[in-house]
């Protein structure tokens, strides 16, 4: 890279911050943002993509540089598009802003760009470089990487347990495990999530609303995993199914079990099952087919081990709360099958731990996530 290149790294950064203001309401498109410099090297436009189906990040950049840009630079964290979607090609608005260079983070690989961008740019004389900042532009957009990749969101696990690693007490009772801030955070979570996911056991339970409580950017999906649909017929979520989607997925013939959850609003939808319940990646399948970009899958054990036994978990996100509630038949987070040996045993990357008021944050990727989308080297 030439050291004019690295100069810009600084202002790469100050658009992936940019960009990351678009986590939760830019999906199922990538998270954009970009700097305007004029010919002098002085910032005179920024912006990001603010929503799905509005302005891309150049267009609302070169909106705020005028006629500032001309001669100067775009630095965008992702290849210009160069198709109509939802609106033009922001390789016009490229050209039309009189920019000489562009330098971005990394080639977007949605199949009606990749790489066409970079050439419709430099076919109109500009100059373009691809791959300032790329590893941690990949690591913004790693669920949307994914989903174009595989067809499957990005997968994160939550659970939130005792010191003595326990999600319930013996009598079920699991309100309230974790504090106030924890319990914050994981509203935030689902805000921004396309889907929140969990199983029979934690409706029957629980009886839990799974709302994001103040909404967040988006609004998830509640999905309830029961392959014998032995659901209660008084839910939270039933009753709510006409604010908030609800789809419960059952193995096939069991769906007429749920005809009074479909007649109160909740999508049933059936799909392939096992002994050990409905198939994980079917219902991942299903979920990216609606290209959700990131699930968030909440428990109970059985369907956070489902998830771990089928290799599907990309991000951990755990509390610990510093209570002891003891009793061999409290639950712990993870069921299913599991490893049989410690050698086997998943170590997630990247693994950090955080005060979250009371409790401890602990967050990780599960090994491979990150380098399934191009991140690596950490
Ligand atoms: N502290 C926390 O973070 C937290 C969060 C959630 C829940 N919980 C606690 O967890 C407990 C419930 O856990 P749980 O393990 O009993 O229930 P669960 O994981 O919520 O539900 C298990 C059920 O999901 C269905 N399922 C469908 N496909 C599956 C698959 N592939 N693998 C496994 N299950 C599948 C099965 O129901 P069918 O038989 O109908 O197929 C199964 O019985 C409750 O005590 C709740 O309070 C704690």
């Amino acid at each position: 890279m030439t050291s004019a290149l690295r100069d810009l790294e600084p202002w790469m950064c100050h658009a992936l911050a940019l960009a990351a203001r678009g986590r939760g309401a830019a999906e199922p498109n990538p998270m954009v943002g970009a700097v305007v410099l004029d010919a002098a090297g002085n910032p005179v436009g920024e912006g990001w993509h603010e929503r799905f189906g509005e302005a891309h990040a150049e267009v609302n950049a070169f909106a705020r540089a005028g006629e500032r840009a001309r001669g100067g630079t775009l630095v965008v964290t992702l290849e210009p598009c160069c198709h109509w979607g939802k609106t033009p090609p922001c390789t016009d608005a490229v050209i039309r802003s009189g920019v000489r260079r562009v330098v971005a983070a990394m080639a977007d690989p949605f199949p009606r760009v990749a790489g066409g961008g970079v050439q419709i740019l430099r076919d109109a004389g500009i100059e373009v470089h691809v791959g300032l900042c790329e590893g941690e532009a990949r690591r913004l957009n790693a669920p949307y990487l994914k989903l174009l990749g595989t067809g499957r969101p990005w997968v994160h696990l939550k659970w939130a347990m005792t010191l003595d690693g326990k999600i319930a007490t013996r009598t079920g009772d699991s309100k309230w495990i974790s504090g106030e801030a924890s319990r914050r955070a994981v509203h935030e979570l689902r805000g921004r999530v396309d889907a929140v996911v969990v199983g029979r056991g934690t409706v029957t339970a629980d009886d839990p609303l799974l709302t994001a409580r103040p909404p967040g950017p988006r609004l998830a999906t509640r999905v309830v995993l029961s392959a014998s649909a032995e659901l209660p017929d008084r839910a939270l979520l039933r009753a709510t199914a006409r604010e908030v989607p609800v789809l419960v997925f059952t193995a096939a013939g069991n769906e007429p079990k749920l005809a009074g959850w479909a007649a109160d609003g909740c999508e049933v939808l059936s799909l392939p099952g096992s002994d050990t319940g409905l198939s994980v990646d079917a219902v991942l399948a299903e979920l990216g087919r609606r290209r959700m970009t990131n699930v968030l899958v909440e428990g109970g054990a059985g369907v956070l081990g489902a998830f771990l036994d089928a290799g599907a978990a990309d991000e951990f996100h755990v509390f610990v709360s510093p209570k002891l509630v003891g009793g061999t038949a409290a639950p712990s987070p993870v069921g299913g099958t599991g490893v049989g040996r410690i050698a086997d045993a998943l170590r997630p990357a990247e693994f950090t731990a955080a005060p979250s008021g009371e409790d401890v944050y602990l967050h990780g990727f599960a090994p491979g996530s990150l380098s399934r989308v191009g991140v690596g080297g950490r």
